[in-house]
This record gives C-alpha cells, sequence and structure tokens, in this order.
C-alpha cells in the first residue's frame, strides 16, 4: 500500500498519503476542514474533486490547505503527476470519498470510471473508506442501499451518515457523519494512533467505535448479525424498564468482524456509542422490535451473535399517559410478561430444519456469581439449540456491564470448555472471530 510515490516527493518514509475524493454536494464545504485536519496530523493529502465538487467548492481551496496540486480534470495538465489516477491510486495507503453522493456511490458499484475521482477509486488497491452524504429521500432509496451493500461486501468501508436537519430543511439521515468521526476513522485505517483521534474530540464512546487496522480479509464474504445493547420496554410515554448493558461487548464484535471484511449488520438496543466503521446499523428500542430485526434477517446470515441483553419481561399493559401517583397509595403493582426469546427462535429454526444449515449461533451468558457460570452456560446452550454461550460473571472485577474488559469462559455444544484471561473487550472479539473461522472451517 502506497509504497510507491508516483514522482511525487515523500517527506520522510513513514509519512501517510490520503487520497480525499470530493463530490458534488453541499457537504464538500466541510471536505476543507477534513483536508486540513488531516493534514495537521502530518498526513499527505491529495484532493480530487468531480467538476460539480468544484462547483462548491474553489479547488484553490484545496490547494492551500494541503499544499499539494488538485485534480479535477483528468486530461488537464496536471503537474508532477502524468497519469493522475494511477499516480494517486498508487500511492495512497487509503481513498477518502467525503462526501459521498449517491451518484458517485452508484458509479464506483457499477464499476463505472469516467473521471479523475472514479477512475482512481478503481485502480486503487488500499481501503476505501466512504462517507455519505445526500437528501433522506436519495439515502433511503433502495437502488442506493443496494448499491452500498455492494460496495460493503467489495471491503469498502462506510462511515455515517448522520442524522440531522439537512441543507434541503428536511430532517433525516442524510447528513455528513461528524468530521472528528471520519477523521478518527481514517486515522485508524491508517495505522494512526487511536489516542490521537480521540483527542482530536471525536466524542466516540467506548472501545468499540473504530475497527482495527484494514488489511485482515480473513472474513471476506461472511455475512454476520449481531445484536448488542439493552433493550427498553415502555410503560408509559416517559418511562420504561432496561438494564446496564453498554453494548460495548456487542459493537466490539461487530467492529472486529467489519474490519476482517464481513458484511456486518449490528442491530442495536439504545447505546452510547457510535456506529462502527462499515457496519450497517438497525435502531430498536424494544425486544419485539429487536425480535423483528432479527427475524427478517436471520437466513441470510452465516453467524449470528446474540450479545444483546434483551429484557425478559415488559409490561403487560403500556400506559398511553404518563402513570400518576394516588393519593392514599403506597406501592404500584406492574403485570409484567415475557418477550420474545431471540437466540431461542434462532435455534428452533434450525431444529425445524432438523439441525441442519442456517447460521452459527453464539450466544451470551451473564450471571451474576461465578459458582454455577459454566452449569448455567452449558444449560443455556440446550436449551437455546445454540453453538457457543460466552459466559461471563458480571459482577467479577473488570468484566460485564459499562466495563471495557472482560473475563469470558466459551462453552462449547461439542463439550469443550475455554476460559480466557481478563482482556480488553475488542481483544476478546478478535479471539473470538479467530475461534469462529475454526469452528465454520471445521463444519464445512
Ligand atoms: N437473549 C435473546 N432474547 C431474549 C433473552 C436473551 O436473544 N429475550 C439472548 C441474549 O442475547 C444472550 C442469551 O440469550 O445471548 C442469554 O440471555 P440470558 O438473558 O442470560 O438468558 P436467559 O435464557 O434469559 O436465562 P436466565 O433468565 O436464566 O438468565
Amino acid at each position: 500500500m502506497g509504497g510507491e510515490n508516483g514522482g511525487l516527493e515523500m517527506s520522510g518514509t513513514a509519512q501517510k498519503h490520503v487520497v480525499l475524493g470530493v463530490t458534488g454536494g453541499i457537504a464538500a464545504y466541510k471536505a476543507c476542514d477534513l483536508a486540513s485536519k488531516l493534514t495537521q496530523r502530518g498526513v499527505q493529502v491529495h484532493v480530487i474533486m468531480t467538476e460539480h465538487a468544484a462547483r462548491f467548492v474553489c479547488p484553490a481551496t484545496f490547494r492551500e490547505l494541503t499544499g499539494q496540486p488538485v485534480v479535477v480534470d483528468m486530461f488537464a495538465e496536471n503537474p508532477g503527476l502524468p497519469i493522475a489516477h494511477i499516480a494517486l491510486a498508487r500511492m495512497a495507503d487509503l481513498l477518502l470519498i467525503a462526501p459521498a453522493t449517491a451518484n458517485v456511490i452508484g458509479k464506483m458499484a457499477a464499476g463505472i470510471a469516467d473521471d479523475a475521482l472514479t477512475t482512481t477509486a478503481l485502480a486503487v488497491e488500499a481501503p476505501v473508506l466512504l462517507a455519505p452524504a445526500m437528501n433522506t429521500k436519495m439515502w433511503e432509496k433502495p437502488v442506493v442501499q443496494e448499491n452500498l451493500a455492494k460496495l460493503r461486501q467489495r471491503g469498502v468501508l462506510i462511515v455515517g451518515p448522520a442524522e440531522g436537519v439537512l441543507a434541503c430543511g428536511e430532517v433525516g439521515a442524510g447528513r455528513l457523519a461528524p468530521v472528528e468521526e471520519i477523521l478518527a476513522a481514517a486515522l485508524h485505517l491508517l495505522g494512526l494512533e487511536e489516542g490521537a483521534a480521540r483527542k482530536a474530540g471525536t466524542g466516540t464512546a467506548g472501545t468499540a467505535s473504530v475497527p482495527p487496522a484494514a488489511g485482515d480479509a480473513s472474513l471476506a464474504g461472511w455475512r454476520v448479525l449481531v445484536t448488542a445493547g439493552p433493550t427498553q420496554e415502555p410503560l408509559d410515554p416517559v418511562r420504561f424498564l432496561s438494564n446496564r448493558s453498554s453494548g460495548k461487548m456487542g459493537y466490539a464484535i461487530a467492529a472486529a468482524a467489519s474490519a476482517r471484511g464481513a458484511q456486518v449488520t449490528l442491530v442495536s438496543g439504545p447505546v452510547a456509542l457510535q456506529p462502527p466503521v462499515g457496519v450497517e446499523v438497525v435502531a430498536v428500542q424494544t425486544a419485539q422490535e429487536m425480535a423483528d430485526a432479527v427475524a427478517q434477517r436471520l437466513d441470510s446470515c452465516d453467524v449470528f451473535v446474540a450479545a444483546a441483553a434483551v429484557a425478559d419481561f415488559r409490561p403487560a399493559t403500556v400506559q398511553p399517559e404518563k402513570i400518576k401517583k394516588q393519593e392514599g397509595t403506597e406501592t404500584l403493582e406492574l403485570r409484567l410478561v415475557r418477550t420474545p426469546d431471540i437466540l431461542a427462535m434462532a435455534g428452533e429454526r434450525r431444529r425445524q430444519r432438523g439441525g441442519q444449515g442456517g447460521p452459527i449461533l453464539v450466544g451470551f451468558a451473564a450471571e451474576t456469581g461465578s459458582r454455577n457460570l459454566i452449569e448455567l452456560a452449558r444449560d443455556k446452550l440446550q436449551r437455546k439449540g445454540v453453538d457457543l454461550v460466552v459466559a461471563n460473571d458480571v459482577t467479577a472485577a473488570g468484566s460485564g456491564f459499562g466495563t471495557d474488559t472482560n473475563q469470558v469462559h466459551l462453552v462449547w455444544a461439542g463439550g469443550q470448555v475455554e476460559s480466557w484471561p481478563l482482556l480488553r473487550k475488542d481483544e476478546v472479539a478478535r479471539r473470538l472471530w479467530n475461534r469462529l473461522s475454526q469452528f465454520r472451517q471445521g463444519r464445512s
């Protein structure tokens, strides 16, 4: 990656080169900030603009910010870059396209190369990171989502978009992800330290927001479904029942799979974490919503990891108005009913198929008190009909809810038990994918 410099001067062997593709949307102005911040971090930024982007922002702005020539027209004289798209593709350690319009996403998905940016995108071998930005209606169009899914499958990483008020006045998904978030993802993919990205003010929470540096495609072609976080079961318009799950373990698992080239969907309850780069996040609130989202996707995945702390019970009725205190009454009785057991539903589907086919099923068992941990996990494994239960004692020091570390035991359907030391959750996730790779090889 980035081994040849295509005739340009490199200042220092360790210097990283980012080709920043800027396409024609109003968010193009935010790419100036991104180019500036990357340059300040010592990255050499080579900007390629589409002609439409050059109508939003003047190429001279990027030239001044980066100190590098800016390519717009591939047939124009580009000093120092005789065949600009090949030279830039060769030197790139990362191709970052921000903002990426629906148009460029469509062209890349179709393999169209009709300008300097799309020809570079077709020639590049470095990781590709897209930060889409467009109108909500465009973002939601099936064709755009299909194109993104195609690109994801080919290993392209996607950051954002965010939700909010768009330039067109509409509210919804389609805003360019915050510049700090794109910067953090880019620096991480470049192997520049994560701490620095955080210092730059990413505001990302936990250990799971950015995947390990790309380059390992050992899970390419895998379709992975993960649940994470708690669920919230409404009681009335302002109250809900929930639990202490932070979602960190599930997010780390999703991020680690995505970083190895898997196509990952993360069905997430409400958490305060950034979506991992390249992962499709389906946000849900209740156990029923999580069950519906999983049921729709279960038959088209290769591995299902149920890391969510799903509420086992929900209030039997949701009051339409806020529950008021009653004069003279000191207690309130709630009637709770069972929620669907999502993992057991996945196991049941397999049972109905005679135990054949379908995804590898992985559950988590969060217990309090280590005494019967393995026995309880074994019981859960059999009851739910899964291949592996990852068990931990959430009351042990360094393990469980909200922590960045975890000490887990792997209890396999075959009877083996593996106990790992206390590890960072992202390391648990990395090792888990190593083990699941071996397991899948053994199964096929
Ligand atoms: N799980 C699920 N749907 C539920 C409850 C749990 O998918 N409604 C999954 C969790 O994501 C986890 C595993 O099942 O992977 C274990 O969850 P846990 O709540 O510990 O198990 P239970 O079967 O509810 O056992 P117990 O109540 O005895 O702890």
